[in-house]
């Protein structure tokens, strides 16, 4: 199959590059400049062939920065909202499938297990409700999937454990929120579903995409630095009242597999397993 991949040289997207090629798909990846979402002609030209014929087209491009969203919604609904609804248009005109990429932030946190494809949403900041724009404009197309992922890390990007493990060499000391709860996925492990489910053809609609652990951020944060040093560290659990940020974050957005896993999909590995391959990988 060939594939696109827009946001390509993002976090998610780099890692998805190398997969799709591993899996012997052919696959091109675009990103800024050459292709700019919000801007329909841009796409329509992509769409209309300037790089050959697609099967898929697998959305990684976002505005992530949760927590600047909250000044800047409006720019963030453009991107994570109405230019996924051209998208959406623009990919079924051609005839390619899509695969779009959303968040834990679509929930308020009020769950107490794993959450479903089909529980009601709910977004507590401006990031989360522009994610929930694009969700909706795709809804219902039968040529699109909305795959939820959340608390991603991998080795080309800036994520949490990175942050942890480069704040442990620094001998800062460490304070960490201990009341959020979620699954920490691999972005490695992340790229092996989306190309496991493009190629089961499978139904529209969403799926949701989590490594297999739930934890909080304390724990995750023990955890990295324990894989990367061998040593136990010393950290300070604390709430998230003690660690305000500008967006509030969902206290509990742990998502069930078990729709891929029905599907035959396996589970991804378990985060100790990942993050040893992710410190390999890891360069500072
Ligand atoms: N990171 C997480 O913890 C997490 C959790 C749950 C879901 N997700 C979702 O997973 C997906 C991938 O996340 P990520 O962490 O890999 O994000 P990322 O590293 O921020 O990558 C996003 C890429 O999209 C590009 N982009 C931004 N605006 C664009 C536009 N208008 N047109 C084309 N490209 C544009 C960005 O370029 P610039 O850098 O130049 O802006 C960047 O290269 C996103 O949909 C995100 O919402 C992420």
């Amino acid at each position: 199959m060939r594939f696109l991949v827009i946001g390509a040289k993002g976090m998610l997207g780099q890692d998805l590059l190398e997969h799709i090629a591993l899996r012997g798909h052919e696959v091109v990846g675009l990103d800024l400049p050459e292709i700019d979402i919000t801007d329909p002609t841009s796409v329509a030209k992509i769409m209309a062939g300037e790089w050959g014929k697609f099967d898929w087209c697998i959305n990684c491009a976002a505005y992530t920065a949760v927590d600047k969203a909250e000044s800047e919604e409006k720019l963030a609904t453009e991107i994570n909202g109405l230019a996924v609804a051209y998208l959406g248009r623009l990919t079924a005109d051609a005839n390619i499938r899509l695969i779009h990429i959303s968040t834990d932030f679509v929930f308020d946190g009020t769950a107490t297990e794993p959450i479903s494809e089909d529980a009601p949403t709910h977004p507590i900041g401006a990031y989360g409700r522009s994610k929930l724009v694009g969700e909706q404009a795709l809804g219902g197309q039968p040529h699109a999937l909305i795959v939820r992922t959340a608390w991603l890390y991998g080795a080309r990007g800036k994520s949490f454990p990175r942050t942890m493990i480069q704040a442990f060499r620094d001998r800062k000391k460490l304070k960490v929120v201990n009341d959020q709860r979620g699954n920490p996925t691999y972005t490695v492990d992340l790229c092996r579903v989306l190309v496991d489910l493009a190629e089961k053809n499978p139904f529209p609609g969403i799926y949701h995409a989590v490594g297999p652990e739930t934890m909080t951020w304390y724990d995750f944060a023990k955890l990295a630095i324990e894989v990367s040093t061998g040593t136990e560290p010393e950290i300070t659990p604390c709430s998230s009242a003690e660690f305000p940020t500008p967006a509030k974050r969902p206290a509990y957005s742990a998502l069930s597999n078990e729709k891929t896993s029905r599907m035959g999909i396996a589970p991804m590995r378990p985060v100790r397993e990942a993050l040893t391959e992710f410190w390999e990988k890891l360069s500072f």
